[in-house]
């Protein structure tokens, strides 16, 4: 993508064009991934039940999809519900399947529009059928885009994830000594997609909550105090930029000017 397309959306003069105007379009993260937290939080500031700042988190995602479309991330990934989500009181899980069905119905000619594709990563046959079919939908009929990978993570762990990894791993017959990191990544939910260069925190915690644990290796992380029903644009913006700031390493060393042959 190009700071053309990105700004075509972003009303002129604004604090987001200031924003835009600083990526860098040759460094962007291939692969965002985002924990949302916060809504139980925000809803409380407001006093309203907790349900209440999921529903609000919706028009959250719904920008920060379409503003990463636009920039040209390759993959996003979001972490909509954990293994452990589970234990949260029903009416609260219902409602959270309910949002996801209809974020999925209403965002489909969205999504098609914008050339992503969508995709689930996590336990989903474990998710009641009617979630399963809203869900085969959204991948179905988004199978062939081209563009912006968008991956939710539902009833995801990360460490179920590399069980998973492990067992279809055996079951393909794969030989402990042919067995390394490269080919154990061919059997993660994320196969085939670059781990998160760029992981984002809201609501100011500093945890990783079992969120891509193989993946988020070498990956930079960001946590800001925005609760993530107030996140949009900027916020993402101001991510990206702070990360292009960062110096990855990779548990090496920075080569130094001298090492690289300058005078
Ligand atoms: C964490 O806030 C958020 C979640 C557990 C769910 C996030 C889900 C959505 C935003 C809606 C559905 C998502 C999609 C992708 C359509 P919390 O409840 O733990 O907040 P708290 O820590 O303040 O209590």
């Amino acid at each position: 993508m190009s700071l053309e397309q990105l700004l075509a959306s972003i009303p002129p003069g604004s604090h987001d064009e200031t924003l835009a105007r600083q990526v860098n379009f040759e460094q962007l993260p291939a692969h965002v991934a985002i924990i949302m937290d916060g809504n139980g939080r925000w809803a409380a500031q407001r006093h309203l039940p907790r349900v209440e700042g999921h529903r609000a988190g919706i028009d959250s995602v719904r920008d920060v999809v379409e503003t990463s479309a636009r920039l040209g991330i390759e993959v996003l990934t979001l972490y909509a519900f954990s293994v452990e989500n589970w234990k949260r009181p029903r009416a609260e899980v219902n409602t959270l399947m309910m949002l996801l069905k209809r974020y999925i119905r209403l965002e489909l000619s969205t999504l098609l529009k914008n050339n992503i594709q969508f995709r689930v990563i996590g336990r989903a046959e474990e998710l009641s059928p009617d979630v399963q079919h809203e869900l085969e939908l959204g991948i179905r009929q988004t199978a062939t885009n081209t563009g912006m990978q968008f991956n939710i993570a539902l009833n995801y762990g990360g460490r179920a994830e590399i069980v998973d990894a492990a067992r279809r791993a055996i079951a393909a017959g794969v030989a402990a000594d042919d067995l390394d990191e490269r080919r154990f990544s061919d059997f993660l939910y994320t196969a085939g997609q670059p781990d998160p260069d760029l992981l984002i925190r809201t609501s100011g915690e500093m945890r990783v909550s079992n969120f891509l644990l193989w993946q988020i290796a070498y990956a930079e992380i960001w946590v800001t105090e925005t609760l993530w029903p107030d996140f949009r644009r900027r916020d993402l913006l101001e991510a990206v930029v702070a990360y292009q700031k960062r110096d990855r390493r990779y548990g090496g060393i920075k080569p130094s000017p001298v090492a690289l042959g300058a005078k």
